[in-house]
């Protein structure tokens, strides 16, 4: 796991997931069309940290930057993002009552 740290907090990127994935998963809001390397819309500033790329990006990006679709970070990365809403918590138990007893119809 790797820290990532934005304007407004910081997580922990899990196994397998994309820096994209990574901040979606806790409420920052990053443009995306692609979601792999092509249109270079998830374009964000990096302050401070390196990434490693899973597949090389054909986007233009500049040193400063990185295309958070398409890789993970190598080392605690900071980067230029606010959390635009909470991150999204499962609800347990309010929607669905439990089932105490089977009905058969009977
Ligand atoms: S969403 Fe297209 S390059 Fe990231």
């Amino acid at each position: 796991m790797t820290l990532v740290v934005t304007l407004d907090t910081s997580f922990d990127l899990l196994e397998g997931e994309s820096l994209l994935e990574g901040l979606e998963r806790t409420g920052h809001e990053v443009e995306y069309q692609c979601r792999s390397g092509y249109c270079g819309s998830c374009r964000t500033r990096l302050l401070a940290g390196e990434v490693r790329y899973l597949t090389e990006p054909l986007a233009y990006v500049s040193r400063n930057e990185v295309l958070p679709c398409c890789c993970v970070p190598v080392n605690t990365v900071q980067l230029e993002v606010m959390q635009t809403h909470e991150p999204e918590q499962p609800v347990l138990g309010e929607e669905f009552e439990p089932q105490t007893s089977l009905d058969f119809g009977k």
